[in-house]
């Protein structure tokens, strides 16, 4: 190898090493606090996938059904990865109320998911069912204490 071609190498493999190895992000930064990932990451998603769950009343308009099921998906995809961030550290909780919440909230998500994808109003309501039962299920021992 030429000199000038591992001084390129060289080059090329600090390049990479310099992408990934940057500091780690701060705390506050990197992570939402509990407050602020229910309210501006689940809430909103899981209201559109009640929604999506919903008839419509009156004569349906395409381009609105189109749109419905559209976030509807989007939404459902936010909840799965939520749901799966509930149950890793730092959020996770070794308790079985904790895990079995956020486990609901990660299959409601798929089957509304699912519902969306195929546009079927039915599993969409059932699934927004087992949805709300998820976040119930976790508010009603962690928020209002009760077991
Ligand atoms: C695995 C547990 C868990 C699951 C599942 C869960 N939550 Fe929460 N939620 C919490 C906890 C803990 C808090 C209190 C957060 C805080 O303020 O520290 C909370 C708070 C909230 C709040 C109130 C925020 C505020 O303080 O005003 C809303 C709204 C909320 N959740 C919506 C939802 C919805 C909607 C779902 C279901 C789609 C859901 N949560 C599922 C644990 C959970």
């Amino acid at each position: 190898m030429s000199r000038r071609i591992t001084c390129l190498v060289s080059l090329l493999l600090l390049g990479a090493c310099a992408s990934t190895s940057g500091a780690p992000l701060a705390e506050t930064s990197a992570r939402l606090s509990m407050h602020d990932f229910m309210k501006k990451v689940i809430d909103p998603a899981a209201n559109i996938v009640f929604a999506a769950g919903n008839e419509e009343e009156g004569p349906k308009d395409p381009a609105k059904e189109a749109a419905k099921w559209k976030a509807a998906l989007e939404a459902a995809g936010t909840l799965q990865e939520s749901g799966r961030l509930l149950l890793v550290a730092p959020r996770a909780r070794a308790e079985k109320e904790w895990t079995g919440a956020g486990q609901l909230m990660i299959d409601a998500a798929a089957a509304a998911s699912a519902a969306a994808a195929d546009r079927n109003l039915e599993a969409a309501f059932e699934a927004g069912g087992k949805l709300y039962d998820s976040c119930n299920g976790c508010h009603s021992k962690y928020i209002h204490g009760k077991t």
